[in-house]
């Protein structure tokens, strides 16, 4: 009874782990010659690390048989949180939390928009995360957190725009998601559970609740 909230903790304590790792770094000087900038970009990777990880369980849950789905609304909110983080990064170290250069930032740099959309949808689907919102959205719900897919789409979109020479690393990202969006289109044999029947299907329906329960 007591492994359920000893995953949870384990789950919530290795996601703040890079963020231990990056302020420790940040403020022993380990970031290299352009700490600020090592900051920003670590942190926009740990955002695409950790919706990619949240759009994964499914399959992973599918292929290693463990009940992994019930940590996807803990590591999509972390997703959301290293995002404001990169965010918040951005806006005191690269603009000194000035509004005209952001703004300015936001008309000269196409990758920065695409950025801000990314953001503002991962702050939809953490804002409607939470369980009595999910019941009372009902079938809305699904289709909104579909948005977790153009969300990664922008964040890999973004990273593709502000490389410069070596597109090897976006590149990876986008293979990575479009394989995980292929496999939500058409998942595996034996993956997917078929709708309950009319009547007597109550089995399979809880099931199904349960599985997504986080
Ligand atoms: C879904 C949201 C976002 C994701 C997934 C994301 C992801 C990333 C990634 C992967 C990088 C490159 C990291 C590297 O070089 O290894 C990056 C860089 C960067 N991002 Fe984001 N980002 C997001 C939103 C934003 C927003 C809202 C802003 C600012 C308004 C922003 C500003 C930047 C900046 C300034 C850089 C560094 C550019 C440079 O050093 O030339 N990002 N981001």
């Amino acid at each position: 009874m007591r492994t359920i909230p000893r995953q949870s903790s384990l789950v919530f304590g290795l996601s703040l782990m890079p963020l231990a790792g990056l302020v420790a770094a940040f403020l022993l000087g380990g970031l290299g010659a352009n700490p600020a900038e090592a900051l920003i970009r670590q942190l926009g990777d740990w955002t695409l690390r950790f919706l990619l990880i949240t759009l994964a369980l499914r399959p992973a849950q599918h292929w290693l048989g463990w009940r992994l789905l019930r940590h996807r609304r803990m590591l999509g909110l972390f997703a959301f949180f290293y995002a404001v983080l990169h965010f918040a990064a951005y806006a005191v170290l690269d603009a000194g939390l000035d509004p005209g250069y952001i703004l300015d930032d936001i008309a000269k740099r196409p990758y920065i928009t695409v950025g801000l959309v990314g953001l503002a949808l991962l702050f939809a689907l953490a804002f409607t995360s939470a369980s009595g919102l999910r019941r009372r959205l009902g079938v809305w719900w699904r289709r909104l957190h579909w948005a977790i897919y153009p969300a990664a789409a922008l964040g890999v979109m973004h990273f593709f725009m502000l490389t410069r020479a070596d597109y090897r690393e976006p590149a990876v990202y986008a293979m990575l998601l479009s394989a995980l969006l292929l496999l939500r289109i058409r998942p595996a044999p034996g993956s997917v559970q078929k709708k309950p029947p009319i009547n007597g299907g109550k089995g399979h329906a809880e099931k199904r609740v349960e599985e997504n329960r986080e």
